[in-house]
């Protein structure tokens, strides 16, 4: 079966998950949709941003995909549950940090997790850490410009906000970080600058785990030779392409198709 696994995000950061599960799975045929038009999504209410969910979706059931990646933890807080109502046809996973992990990781007991506001702000957040990090002294931090900045590859506006905003996890002392948005893996190396000796835990592993599991539960492993890569945006395409090339390598993006579309 080579029906592809589709992926989305409201912009660049799934592409922190895709370069993952490509590398780990690569008889599988992969759609990545970008809606960096909309982006971020993190400073838009619920409702919003289930009709722009909505309208990715819809896109990838058309092109017949076997499993949906939500690679966006601000939509996989707000509406993971509704989507898998709705759209039952194919199995939904989405993404979390990995609290958990980072309760097994630390040291000293003092945790940071890292997202953008509505999903630090989330229920379903709050939740995870009550659950996993019971422990723990957690500090959830909530971001509302960097998800912009990392989207429009703003370097210098990047490290000005992460002096800033990081320096409350220096106050704590924490010695693990959960990035609780697939944006800020891109910027690991940034982040890690500045906080030289905490562990930072990204979610892809964790990701490519569950999708796993599922296509051999499912019985849909693709046993092809012939991997198909699309990446779409709904934004600007030279600038995207410039990004699938940095995370998925020159090689892939070469082999890729991509494309800008426009959703309805
Ligand atoms: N990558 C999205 C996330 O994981 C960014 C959300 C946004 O567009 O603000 O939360």
């Amino acid at each position: 079966m080579n029906e592809p696994i589709g992926i989305i995000d409201s912009g660049l950061g799934g592409l922190s998950i895709a370069s993952v599960l490509i590398k780990k799975l690569p008889r599988e045929s992969f759609i990545y949709l970008a809606d960096s038009r909309n982006c971020p999504y993190g400073q838009k209410d619920k409702e919003e941003i289930y009709e722009l969910t909505k309208k990715m979706v819809k896109y990838l059931l058309k092109k017949n995909i076997k499993l949906l990646v939500v690679a966006c933890n601000t939509i996989t807080v707000t509406s993971i549950d509704k989507l898998r109502k709705d759209f039952n046809e194919v199995p939904i996973v989405g993404i979390v940090p990995v609290i958990k992990t980072a309760q097994e990781k630390t040291a000293n007991g003092r945790i940071g997790v890292y997202s953008t506001m509505v999903t630090a702000k989330s229920p379903y957040q709050k939740d995870l850490i009550r659950k996993f990090a019971k422990n723990s002294n957690v500090v959830n931090l909530g971001s509302l410009k960097l998800v912009s900045l990392i989207e429009k590859g703003e370097g210098e506006g990047i490290n000005r906000l992460l002096n800033k905003e990081l320096r409350i996890f220096k106050e704590n002392n924490i010695d693990v970080l959960a990035l609780g948005c697939s944006h800020f893996p891109l910027i690991k190396k940034e982040i890690s600058r500045l906080l030289p000796n905490v562990l930072i835990l990204d979610s892809s592993i964790a990701v490519f785990h569950q999708v796993k599991r599922i296509l051999e539960n499912n019985n849909i492993l693709s046993s092809s030779q012939n991997s198909d890569y699309n990446f779409l945006t709904t934004g600007d395409k030279k600038f995207f392409t410039k990004f699938v090339k940095k995370t998925i390598g020159a090689k892939l993006t070469n082999k890729a198709k991509l494309s800008r579309i426009s959703l309805q």
